[in-house]
């Protein structure tokens, strides 16, 4: 009989396993949204990156019907042979003006931009200086693009200067910051680093996915946040998160996009969206423009709880964002926690090691604007009974 190649993936999930690290994926059996069914359960939604509840908007569902209807469901082709279409276009047009910059170019993901993105920018001979806490997709980009990677502990710009100051004055090199820390919920130190992307000569560069939708005017982001606008040279944006669809974006000058186009690789050889995606996001930017009260619910909602978990006793980390850790130490812990919460009701995921530090899993709770009062007031008491019960308040 033929030895199985891969018996030592059974090795790793039983480490897994005994680490407390293994997870079941959870199944959704209704829409996602405030409220949903999970495995069967009727739960408070806190785990999801649909900050404005717009994966259910009826203006986001009936755009996408209608391009359906228009322009059928697939398009057959990468964007650079037959697959770019005038509704691809259009996006790319409004998501420029959006961002204040010349021109914009979207990926399948906001995995994809930023990934796409470090690597075409930089070679061998160049460096990335990046937040020690940077998003997988911006340290497999770099990885990708064979420059010299060097971290400073997160958000210190103090040591980014150290890094910066050992550099080769003419070395092309690219700082690279999240604008939220997907984890943590706070923010990259973005006015500290554009003065040192200037100091020193570096391409700067921001990943916004988490900001998208969020901060700044009508939710453009950090950058229009901490008004920084000309002074980011790449600014990644995600459609996946607070736009309720799928992509990424980078919003930058003419030369950035069109470079993009020719050396991007997720954008040169993988497909492009279909028209219902692109109508989609069209849409979730007419509702940031004219709804802005759902920010604004967003934030009421994000202070309200934030505010009820510190009053609990809870450890919240330092977010400033809608995204609150509960920071439950090893990983056993925070599994376990989420696991009562959710047979209490509350869909809160558990976070370890590699995406959290061992010493520092979590469950991440997220609030969505579309939450009420009584569901957030809710998931707070079940934090308070569980939490008592395991010892973390
Ligand atoms: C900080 C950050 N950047 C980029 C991404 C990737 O975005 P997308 O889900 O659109 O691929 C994520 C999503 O997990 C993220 O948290």
């Amino acid at each position: 009989m033929r030895h199985d190649p891969l018996s030592y993936l059974s090795d790793e999930i039983s480490a897994l396993k005994s680490q407390g690290l293994h997870r079941r994926l959870r199944v959704l059996e209704d829409r996602q949204a405030a409220r949903t069914t999970i495995d069967g359960r009727d739960v408070i939604n806190l785990s999801s990156n649909n900050y404005l509840g717009l994966t259910t908007h009826p203006r986001l569902e009936e755009k996408a019907l209608a391009a359906i209807a228009a322009f059928g469901v697939g398009t057959g082709s990468v964007r650079t042979i037959a697959g770019t279409m005038a509704i691809h276009m259009e996006l790319e047009r409004r998501l420029a003006e959006f961002k204040h910059t010349e021109a914009a170019v979207v990926f399948q993901s906001g995995f994809a931009a930023n990934a796409g993105t470090v690597a075409a920018l930089l070679s061998r001979e160049d460096f990335v200086v990046s937040d020690e806490l940077n998003h997988a997709s911006i340290i497999d980009g770099a990885r990708l693009s064979r420059a010299s990677i060097k971290v400073f502990p997160h958000r210190d710009a103090d040591a980014a200067r150290a890094i910066l100051r050992d550099l080769p004055p003419g070395a092309r090199k690219l700082l690279i910051t999240d604008g939220v820390f997907s984890m943590d919920g706070d923010l990259g130190a973005l006015p500290e680093l554009c003065a040192l992307a200037e100091e020193y000569s570096c391409i700067m560069m921001v990943d916004d996915a988490h900001a998208s939708g969020v901060f700044g005017r009508n939710g453009r982001g950090t950058i229009d946040h901490f008004k920084l606008h000309g002074r980011v040279d790449v600014q990644v944006g995600t459609l996946s998160k607070a736009m309720g669809a799928l992509g990424g974006y980078v919003a930058g000058n003419r030369a950035l996009i069109e470079f993009l186009h020719h050396r991007g690789r997720p954008f040169l050889f993988s497909t492009s969206h279909p028209p219902s995606v692109a109508a989609t996001c069209l849409a979730a930017l007419d509702v940031l423009l004219d709804e802005p009260h759902l920010i604004d619910q967003l934030w009421t909602n994000t202070r309200f709880f934030k505010d009820g978990l510190s009053q609990l006793g809870f450890n919240t980390g330092a977010s400033e964002s809608p995204i609150t850790p509960v920071i439950a130490g090893d990983a056993q812990k925070a599994m376990t926690l989420s696991d009562r919460l959710f047979e209490e009701g509350v869909f809160a995921q558990g976070i370890g090691f590699p995406t959290v530090a061992r010493d520092k899993a979590r469950v991440r709770t997220i609030v969505m604007a579309t939450h009420t009062r009584s569901d957030l007031q809710f998931a707070l008491d079940v934090f308070a009974k569980v939490g008592a019960e395991l010892g973390l308040i």
